[in-house]
């Protein structure tokens, strides 16, 4: 097989295509040659932290929108890959919370086992994605970041796996221009360390408003206001944590509210969500959409309805995210080899219409991970992907919008079991409240009975 491949980005779901491919040939198939850029010099995606923000050492954005502190938000039993226990990876159960560099290990350990690395040219940033119809080939233009050197190469098929929650969405709001204190986006937000004995407003009433806030609290910030434009998130917020209406203006450093409210603040964190932005692919072959659960055009929510060789993995709002990346991987993967034929045209797009009208009668989030999970168990059916006990996940999801709403301060103090094992994850030693140190060693270091005894 002469067939060439470009994967575009080695976070968790270029990883997937990768693994993908990779679980295929173990089975004796051939498969074609992979080549992955990355721009980072490491594996990993936004788990892959780094303190920079802007640009990086070569002038490029800086991808990485995760932060010091952060803690998985969802239970890692709906994560985990069907193929790659936790417990497998780290020889024993662990919590069903971990913190990014937990995370991060879980990650590279799966594609450190199977031996993917030599496909990915690091420090590769692509620059342009055009596709001839005469040839039917793909030219990828790809600049190698140390060389500091152009390159351009053809493909058959091109993976976009370059993630979207990297591009932030910045509004502008009356008053910003001359406020007297910090004004950032989420993307660029690192430590919650800064803002202890602060007046923090945080607008937006997503994950990212609802977690930066939490973790400013948690790190001593004096109060948090949370500023919404559809609805507030509604959960039980202690003293020092309030939901506003949304902002209208800010004079000096005082910020007025939509009811009428106002409240002075030192900082403010936009939690305004991110762009799907992809300025390397051709404007023909450009996804454009907002974060939700089917975007448009995306046959299988993968293939390019216009030229389904350009593949997109990871593009959804996500609950489900590792191992829908993979259910996507094999399904793409699949279709590549030819053990899945896509069909007609008309089909594929009477398939699309079918899945966004059911989206978009989604009424709660309970139905939105029904949704994805219909969505996840229809890829799984198609491939040889290990048993994925979907059912199980979306209950898992169910309770964990329970913990939240009971608690939004101790959810990450609960258990699941795995849907892989069966095993029920032990507590974490410490109340997530009280865990400051967010390290790999901090996480998995054992409690003491015998200390625990004397204390
Ligand atoms: C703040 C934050 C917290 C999150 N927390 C969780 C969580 O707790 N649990 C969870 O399951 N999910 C979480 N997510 C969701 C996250 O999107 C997924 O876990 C996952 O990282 C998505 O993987 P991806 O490979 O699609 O994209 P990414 O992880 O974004 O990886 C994309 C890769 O493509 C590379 N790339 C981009 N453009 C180019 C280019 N032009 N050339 C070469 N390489 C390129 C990037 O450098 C990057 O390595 C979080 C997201 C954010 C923003
Ligand atoms: N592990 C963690 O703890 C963690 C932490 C942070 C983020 N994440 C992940 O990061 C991803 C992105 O989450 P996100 O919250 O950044 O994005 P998001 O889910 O897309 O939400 C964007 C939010 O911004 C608001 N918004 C957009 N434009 C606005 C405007 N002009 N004015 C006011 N509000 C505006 C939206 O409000 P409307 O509802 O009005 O549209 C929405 O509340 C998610 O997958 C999440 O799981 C995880």
């Amino acid at each position: 097989m002469a067939e060439r491949i470009a994967i575009i980005g080695a976070g968790p779901s270029g990883l997937a295509a990768l693994r993908a491919f990779q679980s295929a040939r173990s089975k004796g198939a051939a498969i074609p040659e992979l080549v992955c850029f990355e721009k980072q010099s490491d594996w990993g995606g936004l788990w892959n932290y780094t303190w920079r923000t802007g640009t990086d050492e070569f002038g490029e954005p800086v991808h990485g929108s995760m932060y010091r502190y952060l803690w998985s938000n969802g239970p890692k039993e709906c994560l985990e890959f069907a193929d790659y226990s936790f417990e497998e990876h780290f020889g024993r159960p662990i919590p069903s919370y971990p913190p990014r560099a937990v995370l991060h290990d879980y990650i590279k350990g799966r594609v450190e086992k199977s031996g993917v690395r030599d496909y990915i040219k690091f420090n590769h940033a692509v620059r342009g994605v055009t596709y001839c119809d005469k040839s039917k080939k793909f030219t990828v233009t790809v600049k190698d970041l140390v060389a500091d050197e152009v390159k351009t190469s053809e493909f058959d098929y091109v993976i976009v796996a370059s993630g979207h929650f990297s591009t932030p969405n910045i509004p502008d709001f009356p008053g910003l221009r001359q406020f007297e204190g910090r004004v950032m986006h989420a993307h660029d937000f690192r430590s919650a360390d800064e803002f202890a004995g602060k007046d923090v407003l945080l607008i937006g009433a997503s994950y990212s408003a609802e977690d930066i806030g939490i973790q400013c609290y948690k790190y001593g910030a004096k109060s948090i206001t949370f500023s919404w434009r559809t609805r507030p998130m509604g959960f039980d917020w202690p003293e020092r944590i309030t939901e506003v209406p949304l902002l209208q203006k800010v004079e000096g450093k005082t910020a007025y509210f939509k009811d009428g409210t106002k409240k002075d603040v030192d900082a403010i964190v936009l939690c305004t969500g991110y762009l799907h932005h992809f300025p390397f692919l051709d404007d023909l072959l450009r996804l454009k959409t907002r974060n939700r659960l089917y975007p448009p055009q995306l046959y299988k929510g993968i293939f390019w309805w216009g030229n389904p060789k350009l593949i997109y993995i990871g593009m959804q709002d996500q609950y489900y995210t590792f191992n829908m990346f993979d259910a996507q991987a094999w399904y793409a993967r699949d279709v590549i080899l030819g053990r899945i034929k896509l069909p007609h045209y008309t089909e594929m797009a009477a398939d699309i219409n079918k899945w966004i009208s059911l989206e978009e009668k989604l009424k709660d989030p309970f139905e939105a991970i029904d949704f994805q999970t219909e969505y996840t168990r229809d890829l799984l059916s198609a491939t040889d992907y290990p048993k994925l006990d979907v059912d199980t996940v979306a209950k898992l999801f169910k309770e964990w919008e329970h913990h939240k709403m009971e608690g939004i301060l101790t959810y990450r103090d609960k258990s699941y079991p795995s849907t892989l094992t069966g095993n029920m994850a032990p507590t974490h030693h410490t109340p997530w409240m009280q865990a400051l140190d967010d390290s790999l060693e901090a996480f998995l270091a054992q409690p003491d009975p015998a200390a625990s005894k004397v204390a």
